[in-house]
């Protein structure tokens, strides 16, 4: 990737977030990133401007039911999905289980679920409960040794019975782009749908449900610097084989209102309009609203170029380590996202939060609900990992920073 980025934008970009000069470091973004102020701006302008309820025919009603159909419309372009529903809920978790409950309903025993094994619960435990129904489980396995969920695996599993595989676009412990379009077309193949959980993805490069031919791709916008939402795109063809669970007087032809039982959060909508204003800003757009799919991938971008010196120098200096093993790809590159999982030779990783948490750097330890993988580690799940989690707002100094505690908290080899 050759984007070039100056050291005035790299300046704007920490500026926007008035989060980051509060002190914290923070590198737990896979579990949720910072907003900038244009997202907190918007949230607050709607609550105190328009919070009325959509669909009635004052002018404030208009305005209300206009955000949330923009917003609609601007994480349709996120997608790249003009050809497709957007969906929009509470959180990831709320949306998938809300598909499964969907499935259940059209899928007959014997039928068959392919699900990855490194798959965050969200994209696990709505499918694996349908064997109640008598739906039959496939685990589609990592290797243990290197991590890849290889589609030669994938392959193996399909038969005619596959209804469905789950997976996710990147593994929230591991960080590697796993090949979506390559596995959606031996799913295809075999006829079967694909579910994309996309949740650890989304924050790092461009969403492209149309190149991936997806049948299903969801995200969290509260992970991608927008307020406390999911997305999911689904193609009109998936969608049209499933009953949305919304009230019987409302026609299934009413899309995506089908698929939103008791409707989206309005000022969450407002503010992922603000996440519009802050890719136009990224991408040099002077208008908002005339931020194009050019300008949506030329954000992302930038975003990727800001990240990938970090993701190398931290995955350097854990690569150096003896002691060390890193749970996912060992090197940097495009081919992963700044999502970094270690393990120590002795010490818990519990130990090393501990000692990182003092010291106003933000990480994590545990299987953050990637049970199923950490399981497979042959470790203690609850323990299960640390994950040192980066974005673009991050700097290379913050990396340093944390190198330093680390090697306080891991000690000298
Ligand atoms: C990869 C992945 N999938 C799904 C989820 C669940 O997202 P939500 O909190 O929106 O339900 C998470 C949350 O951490 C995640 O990391």
């Amino acid at each position: 990737m050759t984007t070039d980025v100056t050291n005035q934008l790299r300046d704007r970009i920490r500026s926007a977030f008035p989060a980051l000069a509060g002190g914290t470091v923070f590198l737990e973004n896979a579990g949720g990133s910072q907003v900038p102020a244009v997202v907190a701006d918007r949230v607050r302008d709607y609550m105190v401007s328009s919070y009325v309820q959509l669909g009635a025919g004052y002018p404030l009603s208009h305005k209300a039911t206009a955000v949330v159909d923009e917003a609609h419309d601007f994480v349709r372009l996120l997608f790249n999905g003009s050809d497709g529903e957007v969906i929009l809920g509470p959180s990831t978790s709320a949306l998938l289980q809300m598909l499964a409950n969907s499935y259940a309903k059209v899928l007959t025993p014997g039928d068959e679920i392919v699900v990855a094994q490194i798959g965050h619960e969200a994209n696990v435990g709505p499918w694996t409960k349908l064997a109640a129904l008598g739906i039959e489980i496939k685990w589609w396995k990592m290797d243990t040794d290197d991590f890849t969920s290889p589609l030669g695996r994938l392959d193996e599993l399909l038969s005619e019975r596959t209804a469905l595989v789950a997976f996710p676009h990147v593994s929230n412990l591991l960080g590697e782009i796993m090949d979506v379009a390559g596995a959606t077309e031996m799913a295809h193949r075999a006829g079967a749908r694909v579910v994309v959980d996309g949740v650890a993805y989304a924050p790092h490069r461009a969403l492209d449900v149309a190149a991936w031919e997806v049948d299903f791709y969801a995200y969290s916008t509260y992970k991608v610097y927008g307020p406390h939402m999911a997305a999911m795109w689904a193609s009109r063809g998936a969608l049209a084989e499933l009953q949305g669970p919304n009230h019987f007087f409302i026609p299934d032809t009413e899309l995506p209102y089908k698929f939103e039982l008791g409707g989206a959060c309005h000022e969450a909508c407002a503010g992922v309009l603000g996440l519009r204003d802050y890719l136009a800003m990224l991408a040099g757009v002077g208008e908002s609203c005339a931020l194009d799919r050019a300008a949506v991938e030329r954000a992302f971008e930038i975003m990727a170029a800001c990240e990938l010196p970090l993701q190398a120098r931290l995955v350097a200096y854990l690569a150096s380590r003896p002691d060390v093993r890193i749970i996912g790809p060992a090197h940097g590159g495009p081919s992963r996202v700044g999502t970094v999982s270690f393990v120590h030779e002795s010490k818990t990783s519990r130990e090393i939060t501990e000692v990182v948490d003092g010291s106003g750097i933000a990480i994590r330890h545990g299987h953050m609900y990637a049970y199923h993988l950490c399981e497979a580690l042959g470790r203690d799940v609850d323990d299960g990992v640390v994950r040192v989690s980066l974005v673009h707002y991050n700097t290379i100094e913050e990396i340093d920073r944390l190198i330093e505690v680390l090697d306080r908290a891991l000690g000298t080899v």
